[in-house]
């Protein structure tokens, strides 16, 4: 976990470019920060690896103040990947992914083949691109290149700056897969920059949305796209995205309030505020008619497969419709 505490950052040219800002980042997520150019992002991201140093408030990584600690060693934990990689021109595909290991003192039986393992993880045949220098990759596959180097060494956080901006739309799209399913695989805590908002709503966990040196909203994107925080955020997400709504609603809103069907039973309860995704996960498991629906140790009502799929079926029709 990553914790901003009140932190600011005054440049020295008098910029005011972080106002006071305090963010959790969770552990094994992935968190985007959102924002118009020129919002505070990138400070926020150099923040976390001490390229950059707060004015003022304090950054805690797993409870630990990051200030006191030495930042080569906080770096070597923290791989860090931006817009355009910079892989080392004289250096192999392989030597490039191997760098940061063999710097943390791993043996070549440890980093051969953890670079394997990473170029396939990405679609890149090992005999053919291990060999082959960066100019002799596309831009796409560069880009790859550079998100597989820093998880080579397999820090426990990355932070990423707008690490696929410079890409082809194509190829864009296809490395917002990739890392959706390789985080599915990695679990990594992964901070990543951007200002395509289409970008943060595929892949993030948690959104920041940032204006201004400040977050004026933070949550998951359906809570974004249900509840945007003010006209800003509404803007930034775009009306055209809320009606969409890829919203999971709770199950709460889909129950039945008729209490009768529970008299004297003791199935299954979910609480009211679940997503309904995690209602059809518990029907399924325990087999049961129906679940509960419990709030603050009250049970308000139950809910069916049936109620569920009435509620996605609705749900369907809207969006397409939409
Ligand atoms: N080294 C610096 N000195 C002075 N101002 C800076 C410096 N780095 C960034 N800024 C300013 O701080 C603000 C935030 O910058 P940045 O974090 O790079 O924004 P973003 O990544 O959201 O585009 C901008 O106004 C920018 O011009
Ligand atoms: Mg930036």
């Amino acid at each position: 976990m990553i914790e901003f505490k009140n932190v600011r950052k005054t440049f020295e040219d008098g910029t005011e470019a972080i106002k006071g800002i305090d963010l959790v980042i969770p552990e094994g997520e992935l968190t985007a920060l959102i924002g118009p150019s020129g919002c505070g992002k990138t400070t926020t991201m150099k923040m976390i690896n001490k390229l950059i140093v707060p004015t003022d408030g304090n950054i805690y990584i797993n409870g630990e103040e990051i200030a006191s600690k030495n930042e080569v060693e906080l770096r070597r934990n923290i791989g860090y990947v931006i817009q355009r990689i910079g892989l080392l021109p004289h250096m192999t595909i392989a030597e490039n992914i191997a760098l940061i290991p063999k710097l943390k003192g791993w043996k070549k039986e440890q980093y051969e083949p953890r670079v394997d393992e990473l170029l396939e993880l990405v679609g890149l045949e090992p005999e053919v691109y291990k060999k082959r220098y960066p100019l002799e990759l596309s831009g796409g596959q560069q880009q790859r290149v550079g998100v597989i180097r820093a998880l080579a060494a397999e820090p426990p956080i990355i932070l990423m700056d707008e690490p696929f901006s410079a890409l082809d739309p194509i190829s864009r799209e296809q490395l917002q897969d990739e890392l959706k399913t390789l985080q599915q695989k990695i679990h990594k805590t992964i901070v990543f920059v951007t200002h395509d908002m289409d970008e943060a709503l595929k892949i993030a966990d948690n959104i920041a949305v940032m204006k201004d040196g400040m977050i004026e909203q933070y949550g998951s994107p359906d809570e974004l796209l249900t509840n945007p925080a003010n006209e800003f955020v509404k803007t930034f997400i775009g009306e055209h995205r809320m009606s969409k709504g890829t919203a999971a609603f709770v199950v709460k809103d889909v129950m039945s309030k008729d209490l009768t069907l529970l008299k004297g039973s003791a199935g299954p309860i979910i609480s009211s505020g679940a997503a309904i995704s995690l209602a059809a996960k518990k029907l399924l498991e325990t087999n049961a008619e129906f679940l509960a629906v419990d709030e603050n140790g009250e049970t308000i009502g139950y809910v069916t497969k049936e109620d569920i799929l009435r509620a996605v079926a609705d749900k369907e029709g809207s969006t397409h419709a939409g």
